[in-house]
C-alpha cells in the first residue's frame, strides 16, 4: 500500500490536490512539481513526455501505485504514451490518470448553448487533445481553443492581479469571444488558471460559466476507485499528505501554499 501519487509541471495541481483531498481526505497523498524544469507548457513533446516519465517513476519508487497528472500539459502529451506503451513493461499493476478525459466528459453537460471554449497552454492547445475527446462524449457540442502562453508565468510570479498581468489575461479571453461569441461555458485546461477564475467571472458576461478541473478530477477519481476495488486497496488511508519538489523548497514552500490554500513544507529531490 501507497499514498496517491499527485503531478504537475509546478504548482498548478495543488489546486486540483485541495480538491481530491477535500472529497477523498481518508487517503495518503505524494504531490510532485518538477518546479526546476517548469513550465512545462510550451516545450516540446518529447522533453514533456520525457519529464513526466521520470516524474511518474519517481512516484512508483516511492510507493505510489496510482499516479494522477494533475497537469493538462502532461496529460495531453505523455499520457496516452505513458498507459500505453510504459506501464506494461515498467509497472503492469500501477496505473496513471490525466485530468483532461474526466473534464470532457462532463463538459458537453454544463453548456446550454453547446457551444464551449477552452483556454490552455500552448502544448494542450497544439496536441488537440480537448478536440478529440469531446468529440467522443459530446459531439454535438462545438469547441474552441485559446492558448494563453503568459499566464502561467503571470500567476507564477504573482502577477495576475497587476495592470499588465490582467491586460494579457483580458486579450486571450478576446480572442477566445471572437472565435465563438456562442461559448456559455468555458473550461480552464490549464490547473494554475483557478487562480485567476474570480477575475474572469469578473469580466465576462453574466451568462458565461468559468469552470475548473478540481471538483470534476476529485469526483472522477472518487468514481474510479469504487470501480477499481483491486485499485483502491493499493491505496494507504492515513490522510497524511506530503510534498516534493526539483526547486529549492523555501521557494516552492511560499508559493505552493498560496495554490494549495494552506502550509507546505515540501521535501528536494534531485533526479
Ligand atoms: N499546470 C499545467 C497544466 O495544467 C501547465 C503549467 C506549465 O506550463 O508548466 O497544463
Amino acid at each position: 500500500m501507497g499514498p496517491i501519487g499527485v503531478f504537475d509541471s509546478g504548482y498548478g495541481g495543488l489546486t486540483v490536490l485541495a480538491d481530491i483531498r477535500a472529497s477523498l481526505p481518508q487517503y495518503d497523498y505524494l504531490y510532485l512539481g518538477d518546479n526546476a524544469r517548469a513550465p512545462y507548457g510550451t516545450r516540446s513533446f518529447d522533453v514533456v513526455y520525457d519529464y513526466t516519465l521520470e516524474a511518474v517513476q519517481e512516484l512508483f519508487d516511492r510507493g505510489c501505485s496510482l499516479v494522477i497528472l494533475a497537469c493538462n500539459t502532461a496529460s495531453a502529451k505523455a499520457l496516452r504514451t505513458i498507459q500505453q506503451n510504459d506501464l506494461p513493461q515498467i509497472a503492469p499493476n500501477k496505473r496513471v490518470l490525466g485530468v483532461i478525459r474526466p473534464s470532457a466528459e462532463v463538459l458537453g453537460s454544463l453548456t446550454k448553448s453547446k457551444h464551449v471554449g477552452i483556454l490552455a497552454t500552448e502544448g494542450t492547445v497544439k496536441s488537440n487533445s480537448y478536440v478529440l475527446e469531446l468529440e467522443k462524449f459530446s459531439p454535438e457540442v462545438t469547441i474552441h481553443q485559446q492558448s494563453c502562453p503568459m499566464w502561467v508565468p503571470i500567476i507564477e510570479n504573482n502577477r495576475h492581479d497587476s495592470e499588465a498581468g490582467r491586460l494579457f489575461i483580458q486579450e486571450d479571453v478576446k480572442r477566445l469571444l471572437e472565435k465563438d461569441p456562442a461559448i456559455d461555458t468555458i473550461l480552464l485546461g490549464c490547473t494554475h488558471y483557478p487562480l485567476v477564475k474570480s477575475y474572469l467571472e469578473s469580466i465576462l458576461p453574466n451568462h458565461i460559466s468559468v469552470i475548473s478541473q478540481g471538483k470534476i478530477v476529485a469526483e472522477s477519481l472518487s468514481d474510479y476507485l469504487i470501480r477499481h476495488p483491486e485499485m483502491e486497496m493499493e491505496c494507504s488511508k492515513n490522510g497524511s499528505l506530503q510534498f516534493l519538489t526539483s526547486e529549492n523548497t523555501h521557494v516552492f514552500n511560499e508559493k505552493a501554499s498560496v495554490f494549495y490554500n494552506g502550509p507546505v513544507d515540501a521535501v528536494h529531490i534531485k533526479w
